[in-house]
């Protein structure tokens, strides 16, 4: 057998559509466009493929979007300075600061700093709180919206379901963990000391890997028939693990081999594809997702500030 995949360009490109009308229709309606501004500190050069990518995206959509660059040894008062800026500026509609951030800076402190009203990464602790308690007036993390997003666009049914996941990060595994019980699935979270990985993600109907060790789900850890979603994002360059992971992947294997880098996910592809009912890919699952998702909590965050009902 050999499983479906689920193509997350495609769907991104669905929601990406979805956010420009509405956006237009916003526009039509006050004349204002969403408003997106990210910041990123210091020059880690994944943080500015992704940061690119966000904003070039929001452009796209009709959004006013811009990038606040701060050097990476910007003090403590200087960035929550330009975090403040933001935050009384009418017309950024959704902020955030890309992570991770420079060791002598505080995450924690950071996340409490964006308003609850702009903080379109949800991570704040209000938008924490109100994803852990059912309000829908909250923001809620991309990612996790993201995979619901692409189980909802295949018709993969939560309800009555188990659900595992893998990872018990504040950014995926714990917001997507109340997302799946507001759905009515059984969820059980796995981490680095549950105790027999491979037997409990077996009992999943549906299995989300989002830890950040590539190839971590091998086919033996997979119900047959079941669906995999792979939310992991890891760069490589190790010969040996190329070959492992990208086995069965011949075109992928020959650029990894000329280029000595590529990106794979927390799950061995070409082992699950042969168990699962349908798996994500990576690159091209839940990735561009997290950027379509993003936007939509931006619209969302400038039709409340606007007073619309969003
Ligand atoms: N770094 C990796 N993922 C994310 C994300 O979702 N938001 C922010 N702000 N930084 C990240």
């Amino acid at each position: 057998m050999s499983a479906t995949i689920l193509d997350g360009r495609k769907v991104a490109a669905a929601v990406l559509e979805r956010v420009r009308d509405r956006a237009a229709a916003l526009f039509e309606r006050t004349g204002v466009r969403p408003g997106l501004t990210v910041v990123l500190v210091g020059e880690n050069p994944a943080s500015q493929v992704y940061v690119r990518n966000k904003t070039r995206r929001a452009e796209e959509a009709g959004f006013v979007s811009r990038l606040v660059a701060l050097p990476a040894d910007v003090t403590r008062e200087r960035l929550l300075a330009a975090i403040d800026e933001l935050a009384t500026d009418r017309s950024v509609h959704g902020m955030l600061v890309q992570l991770p951030v420079p060791e002598h800076l505080d995450p924690r402190e950071i996340q409490r700093a964006v308003p609850p009203e702009k903080d379109v990464d949800g991570f704040h602790p209000l938008n924490a709180g109100r994803l852990l308690l059912g309000d829908d007036d909250g923001l809620v993390p991309c990612t996790p919206l993201g995979v619901i997003e692409l189980l909802d666009h295949y018709g993969i049914p939560l309800e009555g379901r188990h659900a595992v996941i893998v990872g018990r990060s504040n950014i995926v595994g714990k917001p997507l963990l109340h997302l799946l019980l507001a759905r009515h699935a059984t969820v059980t979270i796995c981490h680095s000391r549950t105790a027999d990985l491979e037997a409990t993600c077996r009992q999943a109907d549906v299995l989300v890997a989002a830890v950040g060790v590539p190839g971590l789900i091998r086919g033996g850890h997979v119900r047959p028939g079941a669906v995999v979603i792979d939310v992991g994002i890891n760069a490589i360059e190790d010969e040996a693990a190329g070959r492992d992971l990208l086995e069965g992947q011949a075109r992928r294997l020959e650029r990894f081999l000329a280029k000595g880098r590529t990106l794979v996910g927390d799950v061995h592809f070409g082992e699950v594809r042969e168990v699962a009912g349908a798996v994500t890919p990576v690159p091209g699952g839940v990735g561009p997702l997290t950027v379509a998702l993003l936007l939509q909590n931006t619209l969302q965050a400038a039709e409340r500030q606007l007073g619309e009902c969003g």
